[in-house]
């Protein structure tokens, strides 16, 4: 079968090669994978930005979908013709990860999707809604349910509240996606007025470009009357200052991305002063997941791709992702 690989770090290295197929175990299934989604995580590992321990030859990128071929003796809760897409965390199901549940994920510690077939216990993948596309579904296992924990389980947004969202890439528009059909106000932040128009097309009640406005935290306090529910963080150290700025006394901040700065020497009185609620965020478990297809379901959501390519253009969909220029998701259809 394909397969794309990394041999070692550095994106002019991705190639493909004709590898070995999997056969599935007693308790595995065998998945002829047929999409792909990019997350920063990803471009990070194949360039060597995220760690240097990678093991070589490395299949890349965490997140897929595809349909069940075969199944092993003792597979239970899957059969043939099923559509799945692999977990980020293939060991998490449920609960806090004590155990080295979160050890394992797609794409780094174990293959990751860029291959034509891949053998998953059967834990290890969700079912996806009728409703979605294998594209659509291959953009949820990270982005989607990301988006999907610091809404419900963590902050348990209500219709009425508020939520303030950075940016318009894969974890935002799932964000706002989800918050419009919870009932929520979004403001929603971009460095470009053509994406804050895009996000309003999708629900988004406000819109604030935030080189024009680098003070946004006052105005999303004031947007929100006393100041939003939940802030996803998402650059990090450039705008947590701002977070804390727009929540209300009480208010959530889910701490999820870095785009702007992993380093954060904020003072401590504005978290003592409005008693805010700090969340770090690692994507979900198993059960999250299947909380949050549920509710895909229930309301009908497609996520949002802005770009698709063939499995033979990989390395351009990676060259295209780093340039940022994406809105909502960009996948490899194969
Ligand atoms: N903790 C977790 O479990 C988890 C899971 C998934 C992703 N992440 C992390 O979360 C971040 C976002 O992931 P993604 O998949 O959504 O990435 P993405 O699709 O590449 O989107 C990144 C977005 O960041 C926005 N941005 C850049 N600088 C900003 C700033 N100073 N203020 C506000 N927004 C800014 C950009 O918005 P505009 O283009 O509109 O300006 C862009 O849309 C990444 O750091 C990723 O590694 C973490």
């Amino acid at each position: 079968m394909q397969a794309w690989q990394v041999p070692k770090f550095g994106l002019e290295n991705l190639c493909k090669a004709e590898i070995e197929q999997p056969k599935a175990g007693p308790l595995e299934v065998l998945v002829k994978l047929q999409a792909a989604s990019i997350n920063p995580r990803d471009y990070q590992i194949i360039c060597g930005q995220f760690t240097e321990n990678v093991d070589f030859p490395l299949v890349p990128l965490s997140d897929g979908a595809g349909v069940v071929v075969a199944v092993g003796s003792q597979v239970s809760q899957l059969a043939v013709g099923d559509r799945v897409t692999p977990l980020f965390f293939p060991n998490w199901i449920d609960g806090e990860a004590h155990g080295g549940e979160r050890s394992i994920s797609g794409g780094l510690e174990s293959a990751g999707v860029l291959r034509e077939f891949g053998v998953y216990r059967e834990h290890a993948v969700g079912k996806i809604a009728d409703h979605l596309s294998f594209t659509e579904a291959a953009c949820l296992p990270c982005a989607g349910l990301t988006a999907y924990s610091a809404l419900v389980p963590i902050a348990n947004i209500q219709a009425g509240d508020s939520v303030l969202i950075q940016g318009t890439g894969g974890v935002a528009i799932a964000a706002l996606q989800f918050a419009k059909a919870l009932g929520a106000t979004v403001i929603i932040l971009s460095s470009s007025n053509a994406k804050l128009a895009r996000a309003k097309q999708l629900g988004a009640d406000h819109g604030i470009n935030y080189i024009d406005n680098p003070n946004w935290g006052a105005e999303v306090f004031k947007l929100a009357g006393h100041g939003v529910d939940l802030v996803l963080e998402i650059g990090g150290t450039d705008t947590m200052e701002n977070s804390l700025a727009a929540i209300r006394n009480g208010g959530h901040v889910a701490i999820i991305g870095y785009v702007a700065g992993a380093d954060m020497g904020i003072s401590v009185f504005p978290l003592i002063i409005k008693c805010a609620n700090l969340h770090g965020i690692a994507t979900g478990n198993r059960e999250t997941y299947s909380a949050m297809m549920a509710f895909i379901e229930h309301h009908t959501i497609r996520p949002e791709i802005s770009s698709s390519y063939a499995f033979d253009d990989a390395r351009n969909a990676l060259e295209e992702f780093a340039l940022g220029t994406h809105f909502g998701k960009l996948v490899i259809d194969f």
